[in-house]
């Protein structure tokens, strides 16, 4: 998969995978550049409109496609999905994703696909799950954006709490993308230091530490609300993972990774560290947890399992 030559399908061209796209631009990564959408036109027309942004990256061919594009692809992204509407949370749209992700999966598949899966549909982490189920690829080969946003919305205001670069927060936010996930500040480091640590010299307290993960918990609501949508933070943060997969660089990110035994938890995708690299998932780097976010971990996983089990019959 190392080759010079690297194949990105992306399939689902609404806000959230046209941006994505740009990013891939922006970033000169892929080579080649097909986008699949249920109404090809748009498709075509941002294709042509891609083709522009190219001048100053790599050179690249983006063109509009059907499945059968996904034949040699490396990466297949999933951004088709129906997305969260105000009041709504991400659980709530399991039922129409689902059937979604069936539709799309098994002409995936029947192309002869055998890259890796990036899924960033909400509920992500269950519709990842029936991704590699419907597919029935290894679980390594199917990876979901997971708690990648919501660590990067972490990262970014505890950088702006502390006054430094969110690039040297180091922190996981875990469990499911959605309502119960948990900040894991017991293994977060700033430059090294132990977040808690260094929250002390600052006189930053544990209750300042708990709204800060509570108001990234809500951060999509706070968007949603005011302009119906995001689409720039995780665009950006499923660049990253892809731009992990297509250079093999052993990154440890926080993703959506199958979970087997880690946590405690066995048989679901959650959102964890891992090591990415052109197999996709290479490990997942189970982090310690302290007693708040084992509980927290424990409880996710039970309303993910339910989901995920209440969704699928
Ligand atoms: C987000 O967290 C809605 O899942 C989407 O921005």
């Amino acid at each position: 998969m190392t080759n010079n030559h690297q194949k990105v399908v992306l399939v689902g061209d609404g806000a959230v995978g046209s941006i994505y796209a740009y990013a891939m631009v922006q970033q000169g990564l892929a080579e080649e550049f097909a986008i699949v959408n249920l109404t090809k036109k748009r498709a075509e027309g941002d294709a042509l409109d891609l083709e522009d942004a190219t001048v100053f990256t790599a050179p690249k061919q983006i063109y509009a496609a059907d499945y059968d594009t996904c034949k040699d692809a490396d990466v297949v992204i999933i951004c088709a999905g129906a997305a969260q509407k105000p009041g709504e949370t991400r659980l709530d749209l399991v039922g129409k994703n689902l059937k979604i992700m069936r539709e799309i999966v098994q002409p995936i598949v029947a192309s002869g696909f055998d890259g890796v899966f990036i899924v960033a549909a909400n509920p992500v982490d269950i519709l990842t799950y029936a991704v590699q189920k419907i597919s029935g690829f290894p679980t390594n080969k199917v990876i979901s954006s997971g708690t990648s946003l919501d660590s990067a919305r972490l990262r970014v205001a505890l950088a702006k709490r502390f006054g430094v670069d969110p690039r040297d927060v180091d922190v996981n936010v875990m469990a499911e993308h959605g309502d119960s996930e948990f900040a894991a500040y017991s293994s977060a480091t700033i430059g090294g230091l132990p977040l808690y640590e260094l929250a002390k010299r600052e006189h930053i307290s544990q209750d300042d530490l708990l709204k800060i993960e509570d108001d990234v918990r809500n951060k999509a609501y706070e968007i949603i609300n005011r302009k119906g949508a995001t689409y720039y933070g995780v665009a950006t943060c499923l660049m990253r993972i892809t731009k992990a997969i297509l250079r093999d660089e052993n990154a440890v990110l926080p993703v959506g990774a199958y979970v087997d035994g880690e946590y405690g938890i066995k048989d679901l995708y959650l959102g964890t560290p891992a090591v990415i690299n052109a197999n996709g998932i290479a490990k997942v780097i189970e982090v310690p947890l302290d007693e708040r976010e084992q509980v927290a971990m424990t409880k996710s996983a039970e309303t993910l399992k339910k989901t995920a089990t209440d969704g699928m019959t």
